[in-house]
């Protein structure tokens, strides 16, 4: 009736928010490493030089409207102290990953996602070696899960581009990184083979259109050089599945969607119909990676805006021979929009006016302004099923929350309700729905740095880090009251959500 028994439990992380040690083992700096923190009410900066020596920062992340880099600036690091960057120490998995995988291992978890930083395997993206002291770190990783039974799930490409790239190129905006990433990923296959059966392309592949310098490493983002760069994106996804099956047949290649449902607010219908187009903003990524072509509503767009595709000999048939195995997608909850309310809207209240998005009085939200919604799940499920009747795997799922650590512990039944509520509603799209579902991974499973916000204060974990917004802290690791529930939970294989 339930989930197969050999459901992937687990959870996820990514190395820019997790693994630190960015200074050692010969890696190179990424996009991430020279984005400082921030929180939820002051934006994460880029820092940059220029050839004239004028430093300065700019809020290229998500949040933010801009879109670039002053003129003949480029991503750098900057020794100033008036600048932190969280990626740096992170969680130190570096330095912990031994004794993180045991924990989830004995939390139960029978999959462990991470991302691969590309700049530690080629420091500068396209190097002609690889860096040997990187594989080996990963290698020693992938051994530890599998010491435990632990199927690793990797992503190549999770928020982070080799800052040469980003700086020489504007990333993925050129083709040169269509070539590299691929050079990059078949690296990965021969090296860790045997090991690591499961691939995710890029992470959240979508979120190019909200942050293109974060997923893509844009510099000048311009709507034509997002369209460019999404186009590469897809182009090098396919040509990494035509490797992998070419090479390593036993190899599974999935994408990454971000995803929650879009409600109209009225019934209105304006109202659904913007929701629904909002929704196919979304969808527009998987149907590229799942069906092989670009939907007929987003070529209209591009034709009315004038964007025009890099499109050469051949892409067209690559990225229609070659979609994804399986659709992953991370799904926190859902979202309302509405075409009324311009005072509301105005005032940006419910999260940012140019989004028409305003609050569900439904749903309760967490300090962020993300509502949890017991019903997100099956439908996210549903929705992907019915339009592309393929292998799904949730990979992020979870609530950020300014955890209180007292008496060695976190009392966090905040979180435990989060995730029951999230469990059930997938359970019901497996019982009542029939949807086949690979697993599911529970986002920020160690606590580890936030994406949005660059602060350690939001907290995902159900294993407590001892560190603060600045690094600072012994890195202890410590189990909250949600680390048992879920262990329990995996035991009874999702039966028991008590
Ligand atoms: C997803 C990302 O969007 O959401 C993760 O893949 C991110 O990298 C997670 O951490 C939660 O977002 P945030 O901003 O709260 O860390």
């Amino acid at each position: 009736m339930g989930f197969d028994k050999n459901f992937l439990w687990g959870g996820a992380t990514a190395a820019n928010q997790y693994e630190g040690g960015v200074f050692e083992g010969g890696a190179g700096l990424s996009t991430a490493d020279v984005m400082t923190n921030g929180s939820h009410t002051v934006r994460r900066q880029v820092t940059w030089k220029k050839e004239d020596g004028t430093t300065g920062s700019s809020p290229l992340c998500f949040g933010s409207d801009l879109r670039d880099l002053p003129a003949g600036a480029v991503p750098c690091l900057l020794d100033d102290a008036k600048y932190y960057y969280p990626s740096h120490i992170a969680s130190d998995f570096y330095h912990h990953y031994k004794e993180d995988i045991k924990l989830c291992a004995e939390e139960g978890f029978r999959c462990f996602r991470l991302s691969i930083k590309w700049s530690r395997l080629f420091p500068n993206g396209d190097d002609e070696k690889v860096n040997e002291a990187g594989v080996a770190f990963y290698r020693s990783v992938f051994e530890e899960c599998r010491k435990y039974g632990i199927e690793p799930l990797v992503t190549l490409s999770h928020y982070e581009t080799p800052l040469a790239l980003a700086a020489k190129y504007n990333g993925w905006a050129s083709r040169h990184l269509v070539d590299a990433f691929v050079r990059y990923a078949r690296t990965c296959f021969d090296a860790f083979d045997g090991l690591v059966k499961y691939y995710l392309t890029f992470n959240e592949i979508n979120c190019i259109d909200a942050a293109p310098y974060v997923t893509a490493g844009l510099i000048h983002g311009s709507e034509q050089n997002v369209a460019a760069a999404a186009f590469h994106q897809f182009l090098a996804s396919s040509l990494t599945v035509k490797a992998a099956h070419e090479e390593h047949p036993d190899l599974k290649i999935g994408m990454m969607l971000a995803f929650g449902p879009v409600y109209g607010y009225t019934s209105d219908p304006a109202d659904q119909l913007l929701a629904k187009q909002m929704e196919d903003e979304t969808l527009f990524y998987s149907d590229v990676q799942m069906m092989g072509r670009y939907p007929k509503y987003k070529l209209k767009e591009y034709e009315r805006k004038g964007i025009m595709l890099p499109v050469e000999k051949g892409d067209l048939e690559t990225i229609a021979k070659y979609p994804c195995d399986f659709l992953s997608f991370s799904c926190y909850g859902s979202s309302v929009v509405t075409t009324h309310m311009e005072d509301d809207l105005k005032k940006g209240e419910g999260n940012g006016a140019a989004s028409r998005r305003v609050a569900n009085p439904y749903l309760s939200t967490n300090a962020w302004g993300w509502a949890t919604d017991p019903q997100c799940l099956r439908i996210a499920l549903n929705t992907f099923y019915n339009r592309y009747h393929c292998d799904l795997w949730c990979v992020e799922n979870g609530i950020g929350w300014n955890d209180k650590f007292e008496d060695g512990t976190v009392h966090d039944s905040y979180r435990i309700d989060y995730m029951r509520a999230n469990i059930q509603s997938m359970r019901d799209a497996v019982e009542y729905d029939g949807i086949p579902l690979m697993g599911y991974l529970y986002w920020g499973c160690v606590d580890m740095v936030s994406n949005g916000e660059g602060e350690m204060a939001k907290r995902y974990g159900q294993i407590y880090v001892d560190a603060d917004n600045y690094g600072q802290g012994s890195m202890k690791r410590s189990l909250k009251d949600s680390y048992y529930w879920y262990q329990k939970c995996i035991a009874s294989n999702g039966e028991d959500l008590k």
